[in-house]
């Protein structure tokens, strides 16, 4: 008797429980039904429907141009998620030093780059870990990088003399130039990506973004027990433990350095030395260097990609560049640039800018608020995730004039100071921002200065692009151009 007491009084007490969490959830959301948005109905549709993941992604970017710059979506019930693409409420919330926490999109990065720098939401851990990385990406570290960016900018410049005159998919080959440029300059160590290929690594990397983005656009994939039972599983784990296995050997290899008693010079700049000096676990050791190699090749290879193939479609802006290169390092199509010379580039500073603007490389971002808000009268309540459209943003009528033109002169000196504040943001705002974008832009800078000194870039007839986020955006027709040698 007393036993089934037990039994219904838990039975009534869990259902009480379920009761109230339900009621204050419909409660704490009642001001986000206020706000506009697609029905659930269009949404499952969006999401679960036999359209392309191409169409799945232009879809869900579209929404805030459909419906307004902070929408509501219904994605779990009781849970929804708000995207915004307005620069006031993004700022209140990316500016803060409070709302830290990702969300369960980056889980996804998890398997192969753990608790590193990108992924964690332990506030406290990501703290320590920027500080520590911080010292990897000082003015002076990063310019000190700039001979690396050279020496393997002319290795590219060399290999792609063989190719001049055809279609080149600039999205292929970029990639393994940027490669070697992340391990040289981070991990002190060069394998030639360029020069010897090294299938197994690279198509490692291919394979891994492909089931990440089977993921990414499946309702039923993301959730890891589903996802641990389908073909993609053991595809991922292999792929995963092949790049895993090669950091593995980088660190390895500078730990055995160490203890050989290589001179390290002072202060340290390399990323490695950095992390080593910290007496970080193995584990954490490897997810930070894991996340600089994910985060620090693809996006700025598809920053170059795109910047390229704006050019070969404007032979007008391209002559106007190569003026601004050739009247300040002169006529010369292998003169070296410097430091100095690509600050003095404000052409070529505002052409990179336009790209990243028109060509959003990483095209949300998301956050879960650490307690409740209030924008606009709306109140949003602890935990909201929020889905930051940093392609609306940037294709907003409200804060660029002709949004879908390409047009770099809106970002030269005498104009952008016009710009609304924070409504450029490609490297993401506040204290989690990139911290890696004073790198990226110069490496971006150089390649693209030094690509249009030696070659005249042309464009591939017919070609059109077709956008998909892996969560770095890609163009799954290629990005291909037309290289042809000038004159020397
Ligand atoms: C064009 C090139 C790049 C773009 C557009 C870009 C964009 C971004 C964006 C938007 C974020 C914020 C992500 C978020 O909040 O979820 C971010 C974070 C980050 N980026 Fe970049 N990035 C670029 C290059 C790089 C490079 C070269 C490195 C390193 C060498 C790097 C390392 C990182 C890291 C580690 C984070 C996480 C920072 C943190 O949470 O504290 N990125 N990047």
């Amino acid at each position: 008797m007393l036993s089934l007491t037990i039994i219904i009084g838990v039975l009534f007490g869990g259902l009480v429980y379920i009761f109230n969490y339900f009621r204050s959830q419909l409660i704490d959301n009642r001001d986000i039904n206020k706000l506009p948005g697609p029905s659930g109905l269009q949404l499952l549709w969006q999401m679960l429907g036999p359209n392309s993941h191409c169409d799945k992604f232009n879809g869900m970017i579209a929404f805030n141009e459909k419906y307004g710059s902070i929408v509501k979506l219904w994605v779990k019930p009781f849970k929804p998620a708000i995207m915004v693409a307005d620069t006031e409420l993004m700022d209140k919330i990316l500016t803060s030093k409070d709302h830290l926490v990702k969300t369960q999109m980056y889980d996804l990065l998890k398997p192969y780059i753990g608790e590193g720098l990108a992924t964690t939401s332990n506030a406290n851990v990501w703290r320590q870990s920027r500080k520590i990385c911080n010292t990897a990406f000082q003015h002076n570290t990063v310019t000190g990088f700039l001979p690396i960016f050279q020496k393997n900018m002319d290795v590219f410049l060399e290999t792609l003399k063989s190719e001049t005159g055809k279609p080149v998919d600039t999205q292929h080959v970029i990639h393994l130039f940027t490669l070697d440029i992340i391990f040289e300059s981070l991990m002190k160590q060069r394998f030639g990506f360029q020069e010897a290929n090294n299938p197994i690594y690279i198509n490692a990397r291919v394979d891994y973004f492909s089931v990440l983005t089977e993921r990414l656009y499946s309702v039923l994939l993301m959730n890891d027990w589903i996802f641990r039972f389908s073909k993609h599983f053991k595809k991922m784990e292999g792929v995963v433990s092949i790049l895993k296995k090669f950091t593995l050997d980088v660190v390895t290899k500078a730990e055995t350095a160490r203890k050989d008693g290589v001179v390290i010079e002072k202060p340290k700049i390399h990323l490695i030395d950095i992390l080593i000096d910290n007496n970080l676990s193995a584990e954490i050791l490897n997810d930070q260097i894991n996340t600089f190699i994910l985060a620090g090749h693809d996006t700025v290879a598809q920053a170059m990609s795109f910047t390229l193939y704006e050019l070969s479609r404007r032979s007008v802006i391209q002559q106007k560049l190569l003026e601004e290169i050739q009247s300040i390092v002169g006529k010369d199509s292998t003169a070296e640039i410097t430091y100095k010379d690509l600050q003095e580039m404000k052409y070529l500073e505002a052409i990179v800018k336009e790209s990243l603007r028109l060509h959003v490389i990483v095209p949300i971002i998301e956050r879960k608020i650490s307690y409740a808000i209030e924008h606009n009268g709306i109140r949003y309540p602890k935990d909201t995730t929020f889905m930051f459209n940093i392609d609306g943003i940037h294709k907003s009528e409200k804060y660029f004039p002709n949004p879908k033109e390409y047009d770099p002169n809106r970002f030269m000196p005498e104009n952008a100071h016009r710009l609304r504040k924070n409504s450029f943001i490609p490297f993401s705002v506040g204290p989690r921002d990139c911290i890696g974008k004073l790198y990226a832009m110069l490496e971006i800078k150089l390649f693209v200065a030094k690509c249009i000194q030696k070659f005249e870039v042309l464009p591939v007839e017919n070609h059109t692009l077709k956008m998909l986020s892996e969560i770095v955006n890609k163009s799954i027709t290629g990005m291909p151009v037309i290289f042809k040698e000038r004159a020397a």
